[in-house]
């Protein structure tokens, strides 16, 4: 059987929201790090888009949920399309994409490119595709101030963005606000402490990877992640440590020993990126191109070369879909039984709305109850099945 549980753990979740429930407590990755430690640029570079808000102080102020989806490029789906297709559930969205909607704003189609059309992003908040990430990274900005306020507050309510992409591997990541030592600027004078307890409100969540974001040019010992991950995760199960900023490091030293395991234990280790440079941002070097340069850098560097193939964000993002399989996959005798508990009080419920009265605007919630009803079952039928394909997608 060919299960793509993080597409279905996925859809579980997005189920879970409309109804306003949180029966399951699903796997995710969060973001952690100090600020500027370069967790906006590491969540780019696994996206391969710009898209984040940046600038100087505080930028981001509320979670941001962010769901990578994998779509099939056009040349894919040309031939799957003498395929026939996959059976899907009643409340999926249309995964392939839609190239009459994506085309319409006309920028996407600028310049003949034939990829720009495939990747676009959806809030929740939201009834938009955004083919232009411009307009992603401004909206972004607009929900934060919205409910976060001017005053460099910080706000627990989250932001969901869905971004669908031949480009990437299926992932939900969490981005949160940097730990800050002191209040800056009109910052609130607790805001150490609301950051502190909304990172620390997600991380201890025993379900969730955390994503411990250091850069390599400040002591290890000194890292804000690093140490609030150990208060959750003191045995280093879930915990993998980036590193990054490794091209800023002094001449004649290198990370060697930290990459390899030697100075700081995680049982998932350490991954070490170098991602684009301020001034490389400023002067519009794209992201294939930072891409490269960053491979460059491993397979040249002295200290590097012999472990290149573990080594950059495209091992990053190949390593966190693993982890993220594999954690499903030990999480699933628990869903399983959520799942059935579910079931069972949604039948009930819907015996008590009655068969027939899915029309109207003040069924709809019975609707959604059905279509869950459906969707929990076909789950719970296809993690019966006692074998999985858990291959990443590539
Ligand atoms: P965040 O506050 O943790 O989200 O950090 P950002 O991703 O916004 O990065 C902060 C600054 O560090 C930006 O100017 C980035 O261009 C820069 N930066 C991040 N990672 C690297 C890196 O690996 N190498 C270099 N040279 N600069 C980096
Ligand atoms: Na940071
Ligand atoms: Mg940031």
């Amino acid at each position: 059987m060919d299960v793509d549980l993080i597409q279905v753990v996925n859809k579980l979740q997005e189920t879970f929201t409309a109804i306003g429930g949180d029966s399951v407590d699903l796997p995710q990755i969060v973001v952690v790090g100090s600020q500027s430690a370069g967790k906006s640029s590491v969540l780019e570079t696994i996206v391969g888009r710009d898209f984040l808000p940046r600038g100087s102080g505080i930028i981001t102020r509320r979670p941001l949920v962010l769901q990578l989806i994998h779509t099939p490029s056009a040349k894919d789906q040309a031939k799957q399309s003498l395929k026939p297709s996959p059976r899907s559930y009643d409340l999926s969205d249309d995964h392939a994409p839609d190239m009459s909607r994506g085309g319409s704003n006309g920028s996407s189609l600028g310049g003949g490119r034939t990829n720009t059309y495939e990747e676009y992003g959806e809030f929740l908040h939201l009834d938009k595709r955004f083919t232009d990430f411009n307009e992603i990274r401004r909206e972004i900005e607009n929900e934060t101030f919205r409910v976060a306020g001017q005053n460099k507050g910080v706000s627990k309510l989250p932001i969901h963005l869905k971004i669908y992409s031949p480009n990437v591997l299926n992932l939900t990541l969490v981005d949160l606000p940097g730990l800050t030592k002191i209040p800056v600027g009109d910052q609130p004078s607790d805001i150490e402490r609301q950051i502190r307890n909304l990172v620390t409100d997600y991380v201890s969540k025993p379900n969730c990877i955390i994503l411990a974001v250091s850069p390599a040019n400040v002591d290890l010992a000194n890292s804000d992640s690093l140490k609030l991950a150990r208060t959750v995760d003191p045995q280093g199960r879930r915990t993998v440590g980036v590193l990054t900023k490794l091209d800023l490091m002094d001449q004649g030293t290198h990370a060697l020993d930290i990459l390899t395991g030697r100075v700081y234990p995680l049982k998932l280790g350490f991954i070490g990126v170098v991602n684009r440079s301020q001034q490389d941002i400023n002067g519009n070097v794209s992201m294939l191109a930072a891409r490269r340069a960053e491979e460059e850098f491993f397979r040249s560097h002295a200290a590097y070369k012999n472990i290149a193939h573990r080594c950059g964000t495209k091992y990053l993002a190949k390593t966190l879909n693993q982890v993220l399989m594999s954690h499903i996959r030990d999480k699933l005798p628990d869903m399983k039984a959520r799942l059935n508990t579910l079931m069972g009080q949604t039948q009930q419920e819907l015996a008590a709305f009655g068969d027939t009265t899915f029309l109207g605007d003040q069924h709809r919630g019975s609707l959604v109850l059905k279509l869950m009803t459906q969707f929990a079952r076909d789950f719970v039928a296809s993690i019966d099945g006692t074998t999985f394909d858990i291959s990443t997608k590539e």
